[in-house]
């Protein structure tokens, strides 16, 4: 890791020791205590989608929101399209009071700088792709400056890195999550569920992922080139409790995400669930699955992943491909459409049990920010302990799972959760909106 300059440090602390001293200012006019939170890339779709989806929330409102990113412009056109796209679906929101902060991530000083002077209550950093990065950068400025903490990091790396500053978050009374989101985020409670219902985790053997979107999901360029970069990766998977790697794009079937959905052909793809479920579930078998619409996509990407790693390991190269494929991927979804679906299957040592959860969106977009939005709301009720937590670790009892799908499900087409039992031996009833 790159040091810091003497001069940069010290600039770093004072900015570190000002903003801790001073505590966020109340906003006047309000009947509740409002808090300040401050979305990292929200200029791009899925930072975008957690803007609209933290103003939905239940007094959403009197939060002040702001987006941090690197650029104005990109930032007053994103405004125009939350507003057309609220204003179809949810009645007149015109983002008035949500302002731009500009800071680039991968400048610390500039970040600690202008999280510094910005003081958010709460940083939500969805400004990927998060693969291929050597260290959680806004974690640490978050941490510097005892500010909670919410990211949608999908690379396992990143994430083990984030997770070692777990006694720095409790130590200094921070509460952090890490990979929420739809998957990862909703996906790893639908884990804790479907184990409850064949009998507990200790109980449970295999636990399966498999996901789908149509098109791109209505997904921007980084979620493509998170895509493309991912298929360099060989795929991660549990096998009688040790890691096991396969090829990526490899083992296509078809698997059944319901009503709406049906059966779609999926393969192998490295997804975080793999391992943050072996981790803290301690299930010993766990695998990934992910398929796109149309079919020929999944073949396309198959094909991706024959290419040389270099190639799709080359981050701008990547990140250039997708803004290149974005038209021809904006037609397509056109056609296709943009929904999201997760099916979680788990089942029992003794092979006697199996369960199944199933959630079905219309569109990636808007649910990704939903999922978001109901792991933010939990840190900001202070229903998060100091410590960087993956979902399934903070959210492992009843209580805390429902609070988070009552909020990240409400726009569902599919809801289905099994009947199970939960760690402390109550009833979990069976749920479905379908
Ligand atoms: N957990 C989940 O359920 C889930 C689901 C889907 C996606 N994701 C993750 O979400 C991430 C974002 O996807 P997306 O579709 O929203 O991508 P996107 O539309 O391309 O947006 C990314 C945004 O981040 C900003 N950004 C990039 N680098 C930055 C930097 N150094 N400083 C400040 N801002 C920066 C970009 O702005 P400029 O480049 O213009 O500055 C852009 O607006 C991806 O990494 C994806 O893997 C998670």
């Amino acid at each position: 890791m790159r040091s810091l300059p003497i001069t940069s440090f010290m600039a770093f602390t004072m900015a570190a020791n000002a903003f801790t001293m001073m505590a966020s200012p109340p906003l006047p006019g309000l009947d509740h205590e409002p808090k300040r939170v401050l979305v990292i890339g929200a200029t791009g779709r899925v930072g975008g989608s957690t803007v609209r989806a933290l103003r939905r929330l239940p007094g959403g409102t009197k939060n002040l929101i702001s987006v941090g990113g690197r650029n104005a412009a990109k930032f007053k056109k994103a405004k125009e399209r939350w507003m057309s796209l609220e204003s179809k679906k949810n009645g007149v929101d015109t983002f008035d009071d949500v302002e731009f902060v500009p800071m680039d991530h991968e400048d610390r000083i500039g970040l600690l700088a202008a999280l510094a002077s910005h003081r958010p209550d709460l940083i939500i950093h969805t400004a990927g792709p998060f693969q291929r990065r050597t260290a959680p950068e806004v974690l640490k400025a978050a941490l510097i400056l005892k500010v909670p903490y919410v990211d949608v990091c999908d690379d396992i790396h990143l994430a083990q890195l984030a997770k070692g500053y777990d006694g720095e978050a409790r130590k200094g009374n921070v509460p952090c999550l890490i990979s929420t989101g739809v998957w990862p985020g909703i996906s790893s409670l639908m884990a804790v569920d479907v184990a409850e219902a064949v009998g507990g985790i200790e109980a449970t053997d295999k636990i399966e992922f498999e996901f789908f979107t149509s098109g791109s999901g209505g997904a921007g360029t980084t979620i493509l080139s998170a895509t493309f970069l991912i298929l360099s990766e060989k795929v991660l998977a549990y096998v009688n409790g040790r890691p096991h790697y396969y090829d990526a794009a490899s083992d296509f079937r078809k698997a059944d995400f319901g009503k709406g959905i049906g059966l779609r052909q999926v393969f192998r793809m490295n997804l975080l669930e793999a391992f943050s479920c072996h981790r803290v579930l301690g299930v010993p078998n766990v695998s990934t699955f992910f398929g796109t619409a149309p079919n020929g996509w999944n073949y396309l990407l198959k094909g991706m992943a024959m290419l040389p790693a270099k190639i799709l390991q080359d981050r701008a190269l990547m990140q250039a491909l997708a803004i290149v494929s974005e038209p021809l991927v904006r037609l397509v979804d056109t056609l296709v459409g943009t929904a999201n679906a997760m099916r979680v299957t788990a089942t029992s040592k003794r092979g006697t049990e199996s369960a199944t959860a199933l959630y079905a969106h219309e569109d990636l977009e808007t649910c990704v920010g939903e999922g978001i939005a109901a792991f933010a709301a939990q840190v900001l009720d202070g229903k998060v302990a100091p410590g960087v937590w993956y979902p399934e670790e903070a959210f492992a009892s009843l209580e805390g799972r429902r609070d988070v799908f009552q909020l990240a499900t409400k726009g569902c087409s599919t809801w289905e959760r099994p009947a199970g039992i939960d760690a402390r031996g109550r009833q979990n009833v069976a749920q479905s909106c379908t």
